[in-house]
């Protein structure tokens, strides 16, 4: 069996835990009144005083250091001078470049009190993330992944968005294989150890349409259901998996989760 890369690990362990560590940091400052550009300042100058950079930003044109997307936004929204109100609920999504080695994990904020749907939704989206997860070893497909999340959302009258996957990743911000978030149990190629990817469903309330808005990058609903997301950065080891970008505070586990 391939023994995974130490050196390689360590890097990623480093680059996931700034860009985890950036969301924590986030997490007091995301309270209505607050622009997403405001949370944009904080994770570009956040990333810079540790000593790397946010891939998002100029990556592909895109504007700014982070995505923020709140309510019926899927992904890709665009930190802006829109202010959150009570009640709203949004992913945001840090990718830090370190040493030549790239985070990637998102997670969900909920300002001020948030209605039950929407706690119902980003708890099921977070427990299919972390179900999935936590079935990685070396030998399985990477089908199952796709196949644990979307049995696990559809059961509760979830959809899966089927436009956008996880994606391998390390010195590359995006590269093969992609990581559906739907699909057939046995299916796909079969997982190695040392081998880096993310795990980041995209699920929404009502159908799994999207459409994509006029500035080329935000994501939506079609129906204007809400939607949630987590991202992680994980590792296959020999014995399983190692997630890069846990939260040293457990802050990525929605707060209401029993
Ligand atoms: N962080 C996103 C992902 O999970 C990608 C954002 S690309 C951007 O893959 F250009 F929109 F920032
Ligand atoms: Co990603
Ligand atoms: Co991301």
């Amino acid at each position: 069996m391939k023994k995974i890369d130490v050196e390689l690990f360590e890097k990623m362990h480093i680059a996931g835990k700034l860009a985890a560590r950036t969301l924590d940091e986030l997490t007091s400052f995301v309270k209505p009144g607050v622009t997403t550009n405001f949370l944009d300042k904080i994770c570009y100058e956040y990333i810079k005083d540790h000593g790397g950079n946010s891939a998002p930003l100029y990556y592909r044109g895109f504007p700014k250091s982070c995505c923020t997307s709140a309510n019926h936004t899927v992904c890709h929204g665009i930190p802006s001078e829109k202010i959150l109100k009570d009640g709203d609920i949004i992913n945001v999504d840090v990718t830090a470049f370190i040493n030549g080695h790239h985070g990637d994990t998102s997670r969900m904020f909920y300002i001020g009190d948030i209605s039950v749907k929407s706690k119902n939704l980003i708890s099921a989206t977070y427990v299919s993330m972390m179900k999935a997860l936590s079935i990685i070893k070396p030998g399985m497909k990477l089908g199952d992944i796709g196949a644990t999340i979307q049995d696990y959302v559809e059961l509760k009258g979830y959809s899966v968005v089927k436009d956008f996957c996880g994606h391998g990743i390390g010195t590359v911000f995006h590269e093969p294989p992609n990581v559906l978030h739907y699909g057939k149990k046995n299916s796909g190629i079969t997982l190695k150890s040392g081998m880096i990817f993310t795990i980041e469903p995209m699920i929404n309330e009502g159908k799994y349409d999207i459409k994509i808005l006029n500035d080329g990058w935000t994501a939506v609903t079609k129906d204007k259901t809400l939607s949630a997301q987590f991202e992680h950065t994980v590792g296959v080891t020999d014995e399983g998996f190692e997630i890069f970008t846990k939260s040293d505070k457990n802050l990525t586990q929605p707060p209401y989760l029993v």
